[in-house]
C-alpha cells in the first residue's frame, strides 16, 4: 500500500490543503484531504472487474467548505445531537453550540469537518497510512479541555479502509467521532440507494422523537420495520408507517450492536455485486439513508444528488448520551485515551 500527496486548495484564509492517495495491490484507491479529514473518492471494482468511484463527493474544496451534508468527513468532538446543546460533567454544566433549533449536531458550526488537519505519513508493517492530526482548544464550539485527535487512515491488500481514532485531554471532556461517507455501492452518481441491501447486527435501536433525539428508550427491532438482522433491501420499509420511519422521513437512527467481534454491518448491491462489510469497536451505528440530501447540482464529476443517493453507516457512542446514563458513556477522563477503530471492507459477491 503506498501514499502519495497533492496540493488540493487553498481556504479563503490562505491554508494549504493537500490530497492524499491510498493505493493497494488490487488498484483499489481511496483518497482523502486533510480538509475535515475527509474521505474525497474510494474507487473499487465491481463483479465485472469494471473501477467506481462508491462515495458522494465533490470536485472543488470550496464546495467542501460550504457543504451542509458533511459529505465524507470525521465529524466531533461529538457526532450526531445532544439535546438541548447542553451537558453535565463533574457537576459543571456545558453550553454547547445550537446548531439545529436547540440541539447541537455533529460538533457544532465549526466541527472537526471544517478544520484543516495536520498530515504526516507513516509506516505500520507492510503499509504506509495517513496520520491526520487536530488540536483543538478548551471552550471550541463550547466544549472543555484541550483536545488532541489523531485519525489514522490505513488501506490494506484485503480491500479494506482502516479508520483508527485516538484522543487525549487535559481536562475531563466528551469524545465521539465517526466518519461521514455516503455511500453508493452502484457508484456515486447512479441514483437512489433504494434497492441496496443492508444487514445490521443489532437486535435492538434507541427510540427517537420527532427531533431525531434518543429519549432514553431502547427498542427490540424484531417485528418493525427497523429489523435487519438478515440482509434486506432498504426499500422494503423506508417508506413504512412505522412511526420511527415516520419522524426521520426514512432511516436515521442509532442501532445498539450485538457486542462481539462480528461484522457490525453489510451493505449488498446486487446489480454491481459490490459488498461492503462494517467492522467496528464503537457500541453503536447511525444507519441514515440520506433524507435530507436535497437536489445537489454540479458535485464529483458533474453529478446530480438528490434524496437517497448515499446511505451513511456512522459508527459512535449513541446520539444524547449525555443524557442517559444507561448508554455507554462518551466521557473522556484527563489523562484517559479515546480508543476506536472502524474497517470498511470491500468486496464482491
Ligand atoms: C444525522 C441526520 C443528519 C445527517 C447530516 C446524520 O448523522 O443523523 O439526521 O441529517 O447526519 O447532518
Amino acid at each position: 500500500m503506498s501514499i502519495t500527496k497533492k496540493f488540493y486548495g487553498k481556504t479563503p484564509d490562505g491554508t494549504e490543503v493537500d490530497m492524499f492517495t491510498l493505493s493497494n495491490s488490487n488498484g483499489m484507491t481511496a483518497k482523502i484531504m486533510n480538509y475535515g479529514a475527509t474521505i474525497t473518492s474510494i474507487i473499487v471494482p465491481d463483479k465485472s472487474g469494471k473501477f467506481d468511484d462508491v462515495v458522494l463527493g465533490y470536485d472543488k474544496l470550496d464546495d467542501y467548505i460550504a457543504n451542509k451534508l458533511y459529505f465524507g468527513a470525521i465529524v466531533g468532538r461529538h457526532a450526531n445531537r445532544i439535546e438541548d446543546a447542553r451537558f453535565i460533567i463533574n457537576s459543571t454544566e456545558y453550553n454547547v453550540t445550537k446548531n439545529e433549533g436547540e440541539n447541537h449536531i455533529h460538533g457544532g458550526l465549526i466541527g472537526f469537518d471544517k478544520v484543516v488537519w495536520k498530515a504526516e505519513v507513516s509506516t505500520r508493517g507492510q503499509d504506509e497510512c495517513l496520520n491526520l492530526c487536530y488540536y483543538s482548544s478548551d471552550g471550541e464550539e463550547g466544549y472543555p479541555g484541550n483536545l488532541d485527535v489523531k485519525v489514522t487512515y490505513t488501506l490494506t491488500d484485503d480491500n479494506e479502509l482502516k479508520l483508527d481514532y485516538f484522543a487525549t485531554t487535559d481536562k475531563d471532556t466528551v469524545v465521539n467521532l465517526t466518519n461521514h461517507s455516503y455511500f453508493n455501492l452502484s457508484g456515486h452518481a447512479s441514483g437512489n440507494i433504494l434497492k441496496h441491501e443492508v444487514m445490521i447486527n443489532a437486535n435492538k435501536f434507541t427510540v427517537n422523537d420527532k427531533n431525531s433525539i434518543p429519549t432514553g428508550e431502547i427498542e427490540s427491532v424484531f417485528d418493525t420495520p427497523m429489523d435487519f438482522t438478515k440482509l434486506i433491501p432498504v426499500e422494503n420499509g423506508i417508506n413504512s408507517k412505522y412511526q420511527q420511519i415516520e419522524f426521520a422521513h426514512g432511516y436515521d437512527h442509532n442501532w445498539i450492536l450485538n457486542k462481539g467481534k462480528e461484522k457490525a454491518a453489510e451493505a449488498f448491491d446486487a446489480s454491481s455485486g459490490r459488498v461492503m462489510d462494517v467492522y467496528t469497536t464503537e457500541p453503536g451505528i447511525q444507519f441514515y439513508t440520506g433524507n435530507f440530501i436535497y437536489e445537489s447540482k454540479n458535485c464529483k464529476d458533474g453529478a446530480n444528488y438528490a434524496r437517497r443517493s448515499g446511505l451513511c453507516f456512522e459508527t459512535q457512542y449513541f446520539p444524547n448520551s449525555l443524557k442517559h446514563k444507561h448508554f455507554p458513556s462518551p466521557i473522556l477522563r484527563a489523562g484517559d485515551e479515546y480508543k476506536n477503530s472502524t474497517i470498511f471492507k470491500f468486496s464482491i459477491k
